[in-house]
């Protein structure tokens, strides 16, 4: 039996309001949707979740509001086994929301109001560094106010910790300092090319646009890319790692949180990296059969299950 390290997960929580369309509207344009639904999600909470129920030891940090949103959304995630009492209760305010619009193809359009989120602040994150000191690997992106997230890198990264960032949604840069705390930067094709300003239409360009990141101080860029798989860059140079991709796609909300959770267990349980990156390309294809965020994320015995019946055929 593979001893567990601790997982923190700093980020967001939101209430998403999912609109299941045929097609995305044009500019303009008044369509109808096929079906409606109200699900937890966020990209922090939708992690924390993932790392709950892919078996990992995970406390979350975030904030909500003292309503019924803050309420389900707690519940879900004590569901799934995640530690929600350093969960900031912000009175007077209302807990983040999206509204999510899924296309029959799967594809997803995002806006978000960020609410409570807001108060997972820099503050917010110092009145918690006891948890984060407690930890062994640190998750964290950026739908919460970006002083905190840096603040909770430098910390993790001065007391040891393995960090990974997933830089969703992206800024137009990340301070050099801050790309030197990290262990895993995990952006899509989307966030690299808004990082870099590079082009990542092709493996050889997304392989440069990686090369960038690592010279200015990241130990491994693992680039999602879909139904393609990831791209691992680091020192020993670059390779793909692939997708498990003969399931039906339904739904692609969280499937990059649910990779980066699968990255964070996977490390905190001991597989090499490699197999890391197995077990979140298994979870994340799950969790695109399925329909709405936290609802589509497997059990740890689902994403296994896959994991050995594709290395058997
Ligand atoms: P989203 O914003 O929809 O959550 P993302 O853009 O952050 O996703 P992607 O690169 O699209 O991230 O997907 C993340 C991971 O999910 C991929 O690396 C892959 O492991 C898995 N995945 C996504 N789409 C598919 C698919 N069609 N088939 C199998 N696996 C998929
Ligand atoms: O990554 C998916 C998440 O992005 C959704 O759950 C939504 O809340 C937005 O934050």
């Amino acid at each position: 039996m593979k001893s567990m390290k601790k997982i923190v997960v700093l980020g967001s929580s939101n209430m998403d309001l999912v609109f299941s369309v045929e097609e995305m509207p044009r500019t303009g344009e008044t369509i109808k949707s096929r079906g409606f639904h109200k699900v937890p999600g966020g990209k922090g909470a939708n992690q924390a979740c993932a790392c709950g129920k892919l078996g990992g030891e995970c406390t979350f940090l975030s904030a909500v509001g003292e309503d019924d949103s803050g309420k389900r959304l707690l519940e879900s995630l004590e569901k799934a086994g995640v530690h929600t009492d350093k969960v900031l209760k912000k009175e007077n305010d209302t807990t983040g929301m999206a509204a999510i619009m899924v296309a029959v193809s799967g594809d997803n359009s995002i806006v978000i109001v960020p609410g409570a989120n807001q108060a997972c602040d820099r503050e917010y994150v110092e009145s918690n560094m006891d948890v984060i000191e407690e930890a062994d690997v640190v998750l964290t992106q950026f739908e919460t106010p970006k002083e905190g997230v840096f603040k909770c890198i430098q910390e993790a990264k001065a007391a040891g910790k393995t960090v990974i960032l997933n830089p969703a949604p992206a800024p137009d840069a990340i301070p050099k300092e801050i790309l030197q705390g990290l262990d895993y930067l995990t952006p899509n094709e989307t966030e690299l090319n808004r990082l870099t300003g590079m082009p990542v239409e092709t493996i050889e360009e997304l392989e440069k646009a990686s090369k960038v990141l690592l010279a200015m101080g990241v130990k491994n860029v693992i680039v999602t890319l879909g139904k393609r798989g990831a791209l691992l860059s680091n020192v020993a140079g670059s390779r793909i790692c692939p997708a498990f991709t003969h399931l039906k796609v339904v739904d692609t909300t969280a499937a990059g949180d649910t990779f980066n959770a699968g990255l964070a267990v996977g490390l905190a349980e001991g597989r090499c990296l490699e197999e890391a990156i197995c077990l979140a390309n298994a979870a994340a294809a799950i969790s695109v059969t399925r329909n709405g965020a936290q609802t589509s994320i497997p059990t740890k015995e689902e994403a296994d299950e896959l994991i050995l019946k594709m290395r058997d055929k």
